[in-house]
């Protein structure tokens, strides 16, 4: 399918990895010239060089951390510097983190408030009066299957999820007249580096029948425990959603989170 984008410009946060690493390619193959954001500067540069060589887009890339008040703003200047305007924005910076009520701690509430929220906001904020001038634009923000069928053992990234998918509508149908279509993706359990590093070992705490199980046994054992289809998504799987509902195809779907979870109702 062409999706009608070769030559627009995208923003891509949490692009040095996982998910919004794929959706960063699947954009590029549809020739669309990148801006790649995340903290760490030599991940990024990294995958910003690949990109580039592997598909002939250009590729900007900016090091910041989405969850500080100025780097919306300044990330999306430095887009509009290069590339004259933006046309997509793909909100998909964070990470998950474990915890109910009780566990959870005030700092963890405050970095993925900023992180996941706040930034979505911000970046809503700044990239839509280029949209607007454009009348195109196309808005798709990550958030967890968990924002509609929630996890106690997640509750700080189910309720930033339900945020996000509110957040979603709402501007939605403010911007609806405007050319510029907003969706959400709630993912489901998609096997990606923050699974390694930080779900998978959460998941021995919580649950002891897990401790002595290898990585992948896990990820195979989890796979068939909270999936219909009987295992994790790849992060291909949700780019590809991202960029039909990024694109020129999609005209007429906005306000909508889409659930891409294999068919499951629950998170871990
Ligand atoms: N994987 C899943 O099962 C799953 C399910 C539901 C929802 N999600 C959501 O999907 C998104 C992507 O998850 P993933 O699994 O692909 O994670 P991942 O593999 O850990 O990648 C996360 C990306 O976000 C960047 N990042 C993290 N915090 C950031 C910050 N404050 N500012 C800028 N960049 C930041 C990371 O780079 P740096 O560390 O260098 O900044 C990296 O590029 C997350 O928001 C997650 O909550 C994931």
């Amino acid at each position: 399918m062409n999706l009608g984008i070769a030559g627009k410009t995208a923003i891509v946060t949490g692009a040095s990895a996982g998910i919004g690493r794929a959706i960063a390619r699947e954009f590029a193959e549809s020739g669309v010239n990148l801006v790649l954001v995340a903290r760490g500067a030599e991940r990024l540069s990294a995958t910003a060089k690949d990109i580039a060589d592997r598909f002939g887009v250009e590729v900007l890339w900016v090091a910041a951390d989405v969850g500080d008040s100025g780097e919306p703003d300044r990330v999306v200047a430095s887009a509009v510097e290069r590339f004259g305007s933006v046309d997509i924005m793909v909100n998909n910076a964070g990470r998950a983190c474990a915890g109910g009520i009780m566990a959870a701690s005030e700092a963890d509430w405050e970095e993925m408030t900023v992180t996941k929220l706040s930034a979505m906001r911000r970046f809503c904020r700044a990239v839509i009066p280029h949209m607007r001038q454009r009348h195109w634009g196309r808005i798709v923000s990550i958030s967890s299957i968990g924002g509609i069928h929630p996890n106690y053992r997640l509750m700080v990234s189910h309720a930033l999820s339900a945020a996000i998918n509110n957040l979603t509508r709402s501007i939605a149908l403010e911007v609806a007249r405007d050319g510029i279509l907003v969706n959400a993706i709630a993912a489901g359990a998609v096997l990606t580096d923050n699974w390694a590093s930080n779900m998978l070992p959460a998941v021995r705490k919580q649950r002891p029948e897990f401790v002595n199980q290898s990585d992948e046994a896990m990820v195979k054992l989890l796979g068939e425990e909270m999936t219909p289809v009987g295992r994790f998504g790849q992060p291909e799987e949700i780019a590809a959603i991202a960029a039909f509902l990024a694109s020129d195809r999609n005209g007429f779907i906005t306000g909508h989170t889409m659930e891409a979870s294999g068919g499951a109702d629950r998170f871990m």
